[in-house]
């Protein structure tokens, strides 16, 4: 894993979204892979800023969302599908017909989620993951215990991710219980996957992911085993990094053929 540790989550944003440039601009219909949550949105309005300046075109390029919840309508403002198309698609100018949500209302579950595998493999594969991390360590919605080999599928979410998300709902009790998301062995095909973390809330989940032993209870752990792992963390998300030091280090000292800026 290279770990980039960065003074702001504005820099955490900026750094992030330049990885996800020179990846477009290397191919130009390149595979996202997108995700929700507060974690992502600074990495959306850096590329979103990007494109307005007509420094990036992303109009080629396909993606596909980590996960979607079940219950609730296609409209509802916090439906992933409106999230993405509210946050990413827009504000990117992508292609809305190239970019893909697992679908939370289908009526037959385990087929919507076995064809949402096969998309992204007939898509090519994910180019660039983007991901964060909850504080109980789940990436997408893969919840602690899930499998490392996990494929898209419905789980329920823990109460502790209900009462995380219930700031975006009127009511606590509206959150709903289940979701779709992209397994863990599905999130480990993306040929490159970048998290990001912002703020002491996420010190621990990222300590566990990053430093901690492979674990089925800190899914993040997972991204240990992927051969192109990028975190990229603000100071705070740091704070229980035992190697920051060699971390910074190590980045700062970069081959000058491994950066991307
Ligand atoms: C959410 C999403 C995840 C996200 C995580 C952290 O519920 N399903 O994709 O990474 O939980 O959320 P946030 O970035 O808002 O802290």
């Amino acid at each position: 894993m290279e770990i980039i540790i960065l003074p702001t989550p504005a820099d955490v944003g900026r750094v992030a979204a330049d990885l996800i440039a020179s990846v477009v601009r290397a191919k130009p219909a390149a595979v996202l892979g997108l995700a929700t949550g507060s974690s992502p949105l600074d990495i959306y309005r850096s590329l979103a800023a990007r494109v307005a300046s007509g420094d990036l075109d992303v109009s080629e390029a396909s993606g596909f969302a980590l996960d979607e919840y079940v219950g609730i309508p296609l409209e509802h403002p916090e439906s992933y599908a409106s999230v993405i198309a509210r946050d990413v698609v827009g504000p990117l100018g992508m292609d809305p017909a190239r970019v893909r949500v697992p679908d939370g209302r289908a009526a037959d579950i385990e087929a919507a989620t076995a064809d949402y595998d096969r998309a992204i493999a007939e898509a090519g594969g994910v180019d660039i993951q983007i991901l964060g991390i909850g504080a109980n360590g789940h990436i997408g919605f893969n919840e602690p215990t899930s499998s490392f080999s996990s494929r898209t599928r419905i789980k329920t979410l823990a109460p502790s991710t209900r009462e995380a998300n219930a700031r975006f709902f009127d009511d606590p009790d509206d959150v709903p219980t289940h979701c779709l998301t992209q397994g863990l062995g599905t999130i480990l095909e993306a040929r490159h996957v970048v998290l990001v973390a912002q703020g002491a809330g996420k010190a621990d989940a990222v300590a566990a992911a990053v430093e901690g032993p492979l674990s089925a209870m800190c899914p993040g752990s997972a991204l240990q085993l992927h051969q192109h792992a990028t975190v990229i963390v603000d100071e705070a998300a740091a704070s229980r990094l035992t190697l920051a030091e060699y971390y910074r280090y190590t980045y700062a000292n970069k081959p000058a053929f491994q950066r991307f800026e």
